[in-house]
Protein backbone atom coordinates (compact mmCIF):
# COMPACT_ATOMS: atom_id res chain seq x y z
CA UNK A 1 0.00 0.00 0.00
CA UNK A 2 2.96 2.33 0.93
CA UNK A 3 6.32 2.32 -0.96
CA UNK A 4 9.21 4.12 -1.32
CA UNK A 5 10.72 3.52 -4.91
CA UNK A 6 14.58 3.95 -5.49
CA UNK A 7 14.71 7.32 -3.41
CA UNK A 8 17.50 9.13 -2.75
CA UNK A 9 17.71 12.16 0.16
CA UNK A 10 20.19 15.14 0.68
CA UNK A 11 19.18 17.87 2.76
CA UNK A 12 19.05 21.11 1.26
CA UNK A 13 22.15 22.90 3.15
CA UNK A 14 24.01 19.60 3.12
CA UNK A 15 25.81 17.71 -0.16
CA UNK A 16 26.02 14.37 0.86
CA UNK A 17 23.10 12.00 0.40
CA UNK A 18 21.61 10.52 3.51
CA UNK A 19 19.69 7.64 1.62
CA UNK A 20 20.41 6.58 -1.55
CA UNK A 21 18.34 4.88 -4.34
CA UNK A 22 16.58 3.11 -1.42
CA UNK A 23 13.36 0.96 -1.97
CA UNK A 24 11.19 -0.17 0.92
CA UNK A 25 7.75 -1.53 0.96
CA UNK A 26 5.18 -1.98 4.06
CA UNK A 27 4.23 -5.51 3.42
CA UNK A 28 4.74 -7.25 6.66
CA UNK A 29 2.70 -6.02 9.08
CA UNK A 30 4.88 -6.23 11.80
CA UNK A 31 8.14 -4.74 11.04
CA UNK A 32 11.34 -2.99 12.61
CA UNK A 33 14.19 -0.57 11.85
CA UNK A 34 16.80 -0.54 13.25
CA UNK A 35 20.43 1.44 12.73
CA UNK A 36 23.14 3.87 14.08
CA UNK A 37 22.51 6.89 15.09
CA UNK A 38 22.13 9.60 12.18
CA UNK A 39 21.96 6.86 9.03
CA UNK A 40 18.42 8.33 8.29
CA UNK A 41 15.98 6.55 10.05
CA UNK A 42 13.68 9.87 10.86
CA UNK A 43 14.65 10.49 7.64
CA UNK A 44 12.62 7.87 5.66
CA UNK A 45 9.71 7.97 7.98
CA UNK A 46 9.34 11.20 7.25
CA UNK A 47 9.72 10.43 3.58
CA UNK A 48 7.24 7.90 4.22
CA UNK A 49 4.23 10.00 5.16
CA UNK A 50 5.69 13.18 2.53
CA UNK A 51 6.54 15.73 5.28
CA UNK A 52 9.96 15.92 2.99
CA UNK A 53 9.90 15.18 -1.00
CA UNK A 54 12.96 12.96 -2.32
CA UNK A 55 15.43 14.19 -3.91
CA UNK A 56 15.45 11.31 -6.14
CA UNK A 57 12.56 8.87 -6.85
CA UNK A 58 9.32 8.13 -5.78
CA UNK A 59 6.65 7.65 -2.66
CA UNK A 60 4.31 6.16 -4.01
CA UNK A 61 0.83 4.96 -2.33
CA UNK A 62 -2.03 2.11 -3.23
CA UNK A 63 0.89 2.32 -6.36
CA UNK A 64 0.48 5.69 -7.25
CA UNK A 65 3.02 8.18 -7.11
CA UNK A 66 1.97 10.79 -3.89
CA UNK A 67 2.54 13.94 -6.07
CA UNK A 68 -1.01 16.08 -5.72
CA UNK A 69 -2.19 17.90 -2.16
CA UNK A 70 -5.20 15.46 -2.81
CA UNK A 71 -2.99 12.68 -2.85
CA UNK A 72 -0.98 13.78 0.34
CA UNK A 73 -4.21 14.32 2.06
CA UNK A 74 -5.01 10.94 1.25
CA UNK A 75 -2.05 8.97 2.69
CA UNK A 76 -1.89 11.03 5.83
CA UNK A 77 -5.99 10.09 6.36
CA UNK A 78 -4.80 6.11 6.48
CA UNK A 79 -0.99 6.64 7.43
CA UNK A 80 -0.58 7.70 11.54
CA UNK A 81 3.24 8.67 12.63
CA UNK A 82 4.11 9.15 15.85
CA UNK A 83 7.23 11.39 16.06
CA UNK A 84 10.34 10.84 18.38
CA UNK A 85 8.79 13.83 20.60
CA UNK A 86 5.51 13.91 22.19
CA UNK A 87 5.66 17.48 21.94
CA UNK A 88 5.92 17.93 18.64
CA UNK A 89 2.26 15.91 18.42
CA UNK A 90 0.34 17.62 21.17
CA UNK A 91 -0.66 20.86 20.83
CA UNK A 92 -4.50 21.48 22.53
CA UNK A 93 -4.83 22.93 25.89
CA UNK A 94 -6.85 19.22 26.76
CA UNK A 95 -6.24 15.86 26.03
CA UNK A 96 -10.11 15.23 24.52
CA UNK A 97 -9.32 18.56 22.54
CA UNK A 98 -6.13 17.01 21.23
CA UNK A 99 -7.52 13.29 20.46
CA UNK A 100 -10.93 14.90 18.86
CA UNK A 101 -8.76 16.91 16.50
CA UNK A 102 -8.00 14.25 13.89
CA UNK A 103 -11.86 12.86 13.72
CA UNK A 104 -13.30 16.71 13.58
CA UNK A 105 -10.91 17.05 10.98
CA UNK A 106 -11.97 14.09 9.12
CA UNK A 107 -15.42 15.57 9.00
CA UNK A 108 -16.54 14.21 12.13
CA UNK A 109 -19.37 16.22 14.18
CA UNK A 110 -18.48 17.81 17.08
CA UNK A 111 -20.30 15.12 19.56
CA UNK A 112 -19.44 12.66 17.37
CA UNK A 113 -15.94 13.28 17.54
CA UNK A 114 -15.94 13.30 20.75
CA UNK A 115 -17.19 10.14 21.26
CA UNK A 116 -14.54 8.09 18.79
CA UNK A 117 -11.80 10.19 21.34
CA UNK A 118 -13.32 9.11 24.41
CA UNK A 119 -13.68 5.27 23.69
CA UNK A 120 -9.87 5.57 21.69
CA UNK A 121 -8.78 6.51 25.36
CA UNK A 122 -10.67 4.09 26.95
CA UNK A 123 -9.47 1.32 24.63
CA UNK A 124 -5.66 2.39 25.51
CA UNK A 125 -6.44 2.85 29.37
CA UNK A 126 -6.87 6.34 29.55
CA UNK A 127 -10.44 7.25 30.62
CA UNK A 128 -10.64 10.02 33.10
CA UNK A 129 -7.53 11.51 31.36
CA UNK A 130 -10.37 14.15 29.01
CA UNK A 131 -9.85 17.17 30.90
CA UNK A 132 -6.25 16.64 31.77
CA UNK A 133 -3.86 20.04 30.49
CA UNK A 134 -1.57 17.95 28.09
CA UNK A 135 1.32 19.75 28.65
CA UNK A 136 1.46 19.10 32.32
CA UNK A 137 1.35 14.68 31.52
CA UNK A 138 4.31 12.99 32.14
CA UNK A 139 6.65 12.00 29.32
CA UNK A 140 4.88 8.21 29.30
CA UNK A 141 1.21 9.71 29.68
CA UNK A 142 2.22 12.20 26.69
CA UNK A 143 2.90 9.31 24.47
CA UNK A 144 0.05 7.47 25.28
CA UNK A 145 -2.14 10.09 24.49
CA UNK A 146 -0.02 11.06 20.96
CA UNK A 147 -0.78 7.48 20.09
CA UNK A 148 -4.24 7.83 20.84
CA UNK A 149 -4.52 11.01 18.60
CA UNK A 150 -3.06 8.98 15.57
CA UNK A 151 -5.70 5.99 16.43
CA UNK A 152 -8.24 8.09 17.02
CA UNK A 153 -8.20 8.86 13.22
CA UNK A 154 -7.97 4.94 12.40
CA UNK A 155 -5.25 4.61 10.28
CA UNK A 156 -3.99 1.61 8.28
CA UNK A 157 -0.57 1.78 8.83
CA UNK A 158 1.31 3.16 12.28
CA UNK A 159 4.76 4.26 11.97
CA UNK A 160 6.62 4.90 15.31
CA UNK A 161 10.13 6.50 15.46
CA UNK A 162 11.39 5.27 18.52
CA UNK A 163 8.65 5.00 20.79
CA UNK A 164 10.30 3.78 24.00
CA UNK A 165 12.86 6.66 23.98
CA UNK A 166 12.43 7.86 28.34
CA UNK A 167 9.69 5.44 28.92
CA UNK A 168 9.59 3.48 32.19
CA UNK A 169 9.15 -0.14 32.06
CA UNK A 170 5.46 -0.30 33.01
CA UNK A 171 4.69 2.25 30.17
CA UNK A 172 6.83 0.65 28.05
CA UNK A 173 5.06 -3.16 29.01
CA UNK A 174 1.16 -1.16 28.26
CA UNK A 175 2.57 0.10 24.91
CA UNK A 176 3.37 -3.56 23.62
CA UNK A 177 0.16 -4.46 24.81
CA UNK A 178 -1.41 -1.88 22.85
CA UNK A 179 0.58 -2.53 19.71
CA UNK A 180 0.27 -6.14 19.93
CA UNK A 181 -3.77 -5.79 19.95
CA UNK A 182 -3.47 -3.35 17.01
CA UNK A 183 -4.65 -4.92 13.66
CA UNK A 184 -2.98 -2.87 11.95
CA UNK A 185 0.40 -2.22 9.74
CA UNK A 186 3.52 -0.92 12.34
CA UNK A 187 6.47 -0.12 11.34
CA UNK A 188 9.17 0.42 14.41
CA UNK A 189 12.20 2.33 14.38
CA UNK A 190 13.60 1.26 17.87
CA UNK A 191 17.14 0.72 19.56
CA UNK A 192 15.34 -1.29 22.12
CA UNK A 193 15.99 -4.75 21.30
CA UNK A 194 13.76 -6.44 24.17
CA UNK A 195 11.03 -4.14 22.60
CA UNK A 196 11.26 -4.72 18.85
CA UNK A 197 11.33 -8.74 19.85
CA UNK A 198 7.44 -8.32 21.36
CA UNK A 199 5.78 -5.75 18.54
CA UNK A 200 8.26 -7.35 15.35
CA UNK A 201 8.72 -10.22 13.33
CA UNK A 202 10.43 -8.78 10.36
CA UNK A 203 14.05 -6.60 10.76
CA UNK A 204 15.36 -3.54 8.31
CA UNK A 205 18.56 -2.47 8.81
CA UNK A 206 19.43 1.26 7.15
CA UNK A 207 23.45 1.18 6.10
CA UNK A 208 25.51 3.57 4.37
CA UNK A 209 21.92 5.04 3.10
CA UNK A 210 20.65 1.37 1.91
CA UNK A 211 18.12 -0.87 3.83
CA UNK A 212 17.87 -4.53 3.71
CA UNK A 213 16.00 -7.05 5.70
CA UNK A 214 17.74 -8.99 8.27
CA UNK A 215 17.48 -12.69 7.11
CA UNK A 216 19.68 -13.67 9.34
CA UNK A 217 19.52 -11.38 12.56
CA UNK A 218 16.42 -12.92 14.67
CA UNK A 219 14.76 -10.75 17.54
CA UNK A 220 14.61 -12.21 20.85
CA UNK A 221 13.72 -11.34 24.39
CA UNK A 222 16.93 -11.49 26.51
CA UNK A 223 16.76 -12.41 30.20
CA UNK A 224 19.70 -12.72 32.61
CA UNK A 225 20.52 -12.09 36.29
CA UNK A 226 23.11 -10.63 38.34
CA UNK A 227 23.79 -8.73 41.12
CA UNK A 228 22.01 -5.06 41.47
CA UNK A 229 19.76 -5.97 38.38
CA UNK A 230 16.50 -5.07 39.95
CA UNK A 231 16.61 -1.80 38.25
CA UNK A 232 16.51 -1.06 34.48
CA UNK A 233 19.86 -0.96 33.21
CA UNK A 234 21.83 -1.45 30.00
CA UNK A 235 24.74 -3.74 28.51
CA UNK A 236 26.87 -2.72 25.84
CA UNK A 237 27.12 -6.52 24.78
N1 LIG B 1 16.83 19.14 8.88
C1 LIG B 1 18.05 18.63 8.67
N2 LIG B 1 18.98 19.33 7.99
C2 LIG B 1 20.21 18.82 7.74
N3 LIG B 1 20.62 17.60 8.16
C3 LIG B 1 19.73 16.87 8.85
C4 LIG B 1 18.41 17.32 9.15
N4 LIG B 1 17.75 16.37 9.86
C5 LIG B 1 18.63 15.33 9.98
N5 LIG B 1 19.80 15.64 9.40
C6 LIG B 1 20.99 14.77 9.31
O1 LIG B 1 20.65 13.64 8.52
C7 LIG B 1 21.21 12.45 9.07
C8 LIG B 1 20.12 11.44 9.32
O2 LIG B 1 19.25 11.91 10.34
P1 LIG B 1 18.05 11.05 10.93
O3 LIG B 1 17.19 10.60 9.82
O4 LIG B 1 17.42 11.88 11.98
O5 LIG B 1 18.83 9.81 11.54
P2 LIG B 1 18.34 8.68 12.59
O6 LIG B 1 16.89 8.87 12.81
O7 LIG B 1 18.72 7.39 11.95
O8 LIG B 1 19.13 8.92 13.84
C9 LIG B 1 21.98 12.88 10.31
O9 LIG B 1 23.33 13.03 9.98
C10 LIG B 1 21.36 14.21 10.66
O10 LIG B 1 22.29 15.04 11.31
MG1 LIG C 1 15.81 9.35 14.46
Amino acid sequence: MLELRKISYTYPQTSKPILKNLSFKVEDKHAGIIGPNGCGKTTMLHLMVGLIKPTEGDLLFHGEPVTTKLDLYNLRRDVGFLFQSSDDQLFSPTVIEDVAFGPLNLGFKPDEARAIAENTLKNLGLNGFEDRITHKLSGGEKKLVALATILAMRPKVLLLDEPTNNLDPKTTSRLIEILRNLDLYQIIISHDWDFLSHTTNTLYKIEHGHIHKCEEDHIHEHRHIHKAGDHPHQHDL
